[in-house]
Order: C-alpha cells, then sequence, then structure tokens
C-alpha cells in the first residue's frame, strides 16, 4: 500500500480568539465576488494548520473614491466599527482585521452563515433586543448604510451587521432601517455600555481609532456618545440627509 500524505484535520474556530488567529494567520484562496457590492468584495477559504472558515476579503486597492469620505480607507472604517463593536461587548461586527491579502492590504472578516429560515423583511421590524442594541451601534459608528443585507440573524439567535465601509463621517449620516427606537429612551444596559465607551474613546479605545481615523472623525464619535448619554434617548433622524437606505435590502 502507498502512503499518503494525512491530510490535517481542519475544524471551524472555536470561538472569536481563534476567529481573530485565523483571520490574521491564514492563507486565503479567494473563491468568488459579490457582484451587488459597490466595492470590490471578494470571497474565500482562509485555513491554518488546524483551523478553517469562508472569509470576507475587501482589499483597499479595490475601493472607489467616495466624495463625502476623502481622508483613509473603507477597509480602516471597517475595522474601526469591530473595535467599536469589541469595545460594546455586544459582538455586532464579526471578528475583522486589517491584513495583507491576494490583492495587497484590505480587511479581512469571517464569513457568517445567516438563518436562512429568518424572513429579514418581517425581522427588522420587530421589536428586537439584538437588533435595538445594532441601533445604539449604529448611531455611535454613524452608519450610512444599515440596509437589510447588512444584517445577518444566526440560528442561535444572535444578530450580526456587516459593511461598515461607510461609517465615522462627521456629519450626521445616520442611514437605517432600524428606527422604531428613534426618540425612546435608552435601555439601561445601552446607557452603561455608551459610558464605557466615552471612557474609552478618551484613552485606548480613542487611540486605537485614530490608526484608521481622523482626530476629528474620533471627535465627533466621542460627541455622539455624550450627546446619547445627555438626552438619554436613541437619536432620531437629522431631516437633512436621507433616513433609509436605498434600495433597503
Ligand atoms: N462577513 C460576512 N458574512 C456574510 N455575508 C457577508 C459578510 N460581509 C458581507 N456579506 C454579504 O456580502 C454582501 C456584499 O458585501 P458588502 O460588505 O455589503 O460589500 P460593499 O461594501 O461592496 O457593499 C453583503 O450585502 C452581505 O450580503
Ligand atoms: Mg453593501
Amino acid at each position: 500500500m502507498s502512503e499518503r500524505p494525512v491530510e490535517p484535520v481542519l475544524r471551524a474556530p472555536a470561538d472569536d480568539a481563534e476567529a481573530l488567529q485565523l483571520l490574521q494567520t491564514g492563507e486565503i484562496d479567494l473563491e468568488g465576488r459579490m457582484l451587488d457590492a459597490s466595492n470590490v468584495t471578494l470571497v474565500g477559504a482562509i485555513r491554518t494548520e488546524s483551523l478553517a472558515a469562508e472569509c470576507v476579503y475587501k482589499p483597499v486597492a479595490g475601493e472607489r473614491p467616495l466624495w463625502d469620505f476623502p481622508d483613509g480607507t473603507l477597509a480602516g472604517r471597517e475595522i474601526s466599527a469591530y473595535l467599536v463593536s469589541e469595545a460594546t461587548g455586544w459582538r455586532v461586527v464579526p471578528p475583522t482585521v486589517l491584513r495583507d491579502g491576494p490583492f495587497g492590504p484590505g480587511m479581512v472578516q469571517l464569513w457568517i452563515d445567516g438563518d436562512d429560515e429568518v424572513d429579514l423583511a418581517e425581522f427588522v421590524r420587530r421589536d428586537d433586543p439584538a437588533l435595538r442594541r445594532m441601533a445604539v451601534f449604529d448611531a455611535v459608528v454613524n452608519n450610512a448604510d444599515r440596509k437589510g443585507g447588512h444584517i445577518i440573524p444566526v440560528p442561535d439567535g444572535h444578530v450580526y451587521g456587516v459593511d461598515h465601509g461607510i461609517c465615522f463621517s462627521v456629519d450626521p449620516k445616520l442611514r437605517t432601517l432600524l428606527w422604531r427606537w428613534a426618540g425612546t429612551k435608552l435601555p439601561a444596559e445601552a446607557v452603561r455600555v455608551l459610558e464605557g465607551l466615552a471612557d474609552g474613546l478618551r484613552g485606548d479605545l480613542g487611540e486605537r481609532l485614530h490608526e484608521h481615523l481622523t482626530r476629528r472623525e474620533v471627535r465627533c464619535t466621542q460627541q455622539r456618545v455624550a450627546e446619547m448619554l445627555r438626552t438619554g434617548r436613541h437619536p432620531e433622524p437629522s431631516g437633512d440627509w436621507p433616513a433609509l437606505p436605498w434600495p433597503p435590502f
């Protein structure tokens, strides 16, 4: 009998820490491109000697310039959104890293398999605590693109958000499907999380964001948090910017 090389046993990352390790060090094998995406969004397999998963890779070289986001990169905004998400403890954004890839530096994010059973159009209208946390998160990062396709409920009930390339503008640009709590009192848990963010933004988190965002963008993030803590309420549409994404899904 001829000796066959033993195939390594690969498994999916067991938690976010393993996912980050895989995303940071794994070898990327591209499989396709998301054709409905506005920038170059590639999907591929990523693997180390022991871990494997699917990932999204958005090379900086594939970014279309945007008149209203003149500084930095979309990948840098994606990472910044991930850092804020981590600071909230809400795990809104899937594990995301900035690294070199087949087309140069870019953001690499864990691919999330959504729950096919969920009717997204119905789901996004629900009074769901996870969606409500996402609404607070979006207000913090000033998300200009929270459409239905950027909301991914998974079978265990957790809800992920993706596509944070156009967050952190210095102008009010919150554009989202998640307005149902606009003007209502923030849950006590959200207030606690916002207080933690306010602290973090004055220190470590602020410095880490500044690696990807301008000082002014970081300052405006602090101000959005401060404003929510001052009013104690979910923000309302500003009136001079379309409040709803189009198309909505
Ligand atoms: N991490 C992810 N897991 C699963 N699906 C994703 C993920 N990131 C993006 N997608 C899917 O790919 C589509 C295109 O990606 P997106 O990030 O929206 O690209 P673009 O910035 O070009 O709009 C999204 O609408 C979503 O359906
Ligand atoms: Mg998109």
